[in-house]
């Protein structure tokens, strides 16, 4: 059944505007309804942050067998963005992909949405963050504030679960390593006509497509563990000894992902069927990977495209439409 889930609102201010709104939101863990009552104004943030972490996932997965178009299948902030969970990516590289993007993405929106600072209004030093004790305004320019929200937010349904699975081991680690990606140093130089004699540098928030590469790195190179105690700790240790050691800004993962080859809708897999491939490549876009050795079909496709451009004095260019056929190649 169709919930009011947080990302999926169009007008979060019209939702959140009524008393117990935050608390009409579904899936969020009591926590979060608590931090979503004293700080309405991040929540846009929030939902941002979801979507900047939607949209980079499928632009950094999306000529891969999984292209991420489960990714509203997953349980990524509590059941937030849920609204059909089907488990199958539970504890692989995959999710932990997906849980270090949302962290990230929800500090990177948090940080942007109060920078520059807004001026401080009478009411904004009783706008207390729970968990954290900053206030919204002066936050300008400054990781700390949203990457403080980030682990109030989005760390606690894993808390709220306690520190005993591995599960909740790996996607604490993998919501820190998200937050560990950091900038990003922007300098100016000072001196005669472009010298450099005096710098002045600041930290600065990555683009975050920039992130998101750094991610898609650590994903490539993550590393599997299993939990083991450790005198009264439980800990994620590398699964072989000949495994390096991971640090905290590598992503974990517990289980071996399914190959994503056929279509199983029971654990969040659309298979490769149908996809676009690209007959030349020697990568994982390539016919022969993408289609798992199916084989490919072979069609034609119409492309439109500018052509014949003229300058025309002053000041435009006008263009012809030109259309040809190209080849197409799509899995069987
Ligand atoms: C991912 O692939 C499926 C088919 O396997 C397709 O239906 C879906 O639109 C793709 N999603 C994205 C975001 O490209
Ligand atoms: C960042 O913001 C926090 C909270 O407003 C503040 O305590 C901290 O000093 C700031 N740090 C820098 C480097 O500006
Ligand atoms: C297909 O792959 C080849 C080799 O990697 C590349 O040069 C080419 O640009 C790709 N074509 C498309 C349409 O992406």
């Amino acid at each position: 059944s169709p919930g009011r889930y947080l990302a999926k609102q169009p007008s979060l201010r019209a939702v959140l505007r009524d008393p117990g709104g935050c608390e009409g939101l579904t899936g969020l863990v009591e926590e979060q309804v608590r931090v979503c009552r004293r700080q309405v104004e991040a929540m846009d943030a929030v939902k941002r942050g979801a979507e900047l972490a939607v949209e980079e996932c499928q632009h950094q997965f999306h000529s891969r067998r999984w292209n991420c178009s489960t990714l509203q299948g997953l349980q990524v902030f509590g059941k937030v963005l849920l609204f059909h969970f089907p488990g199958g990516l539970l504890s692989t590289r995959e999710s932990a992909f997906i849980h270090a993007v949302s962290a990230a993405g929800v500090a990177f929106a948090v940080t942007r949405a109060c920078s520059p600072p807004p001026k401080a209004s009478p009411s904004s030093s009783r706008r207390r963050f729970p968990s954290a004790g900053f206030q919204w305004s002066g936050c300008s320019d400054n990781l700390s504030y949203g990457i403080a929200f980030s682990q109030a937010f989005v760390d606690s349904p894993e808390r709220s679960r306690g520190i005993s699975s591995g599960r909740v081991l790996m996607n604490l680690h993998n919501n820190e390593a998200g937050r560990k990606v950091r900038a990003g140093t922007r300098c100016k130089c000072h001196g005669v006509s472009g010298s450099c004699e005096v710098r002045t540098c600041w930290k600065v928030m990555p683009p975050f497509r920039k992130v998101g590469d750094v991610l898609k790195e650590k994903f490539e190179g993550a590393t599997e563990v299993h939990p083991k105690r450790v005198g009264s700790r439980k800990l994620l240790v590398p699964k072989s000894s000949r495994f390096k050691p991971y640090t905290a800004h590598d992503l974990v993962y517990l289980l071996a992902s399914p190959d994503f080859c056929e279509r199983d809708p029971r654990r969040g897999v659309f298979g490769t069927s149908g996809r676009r491939c690209n007959r030349t490549s020697p990568a994982m876009d390539g016919c022969e990977l993408l289609c798992c050795g199916r084989g490919f079909h072979t069609g034609q496709e119409e492309v439109v495209e500018r052509c014949s451009c003229k300058f025309r004095w002053c000041c435009s260019v006008k263009c012809k439409q030109c259309r040809h056929l190209v080849e197409v190649h799509s899995c069987r």
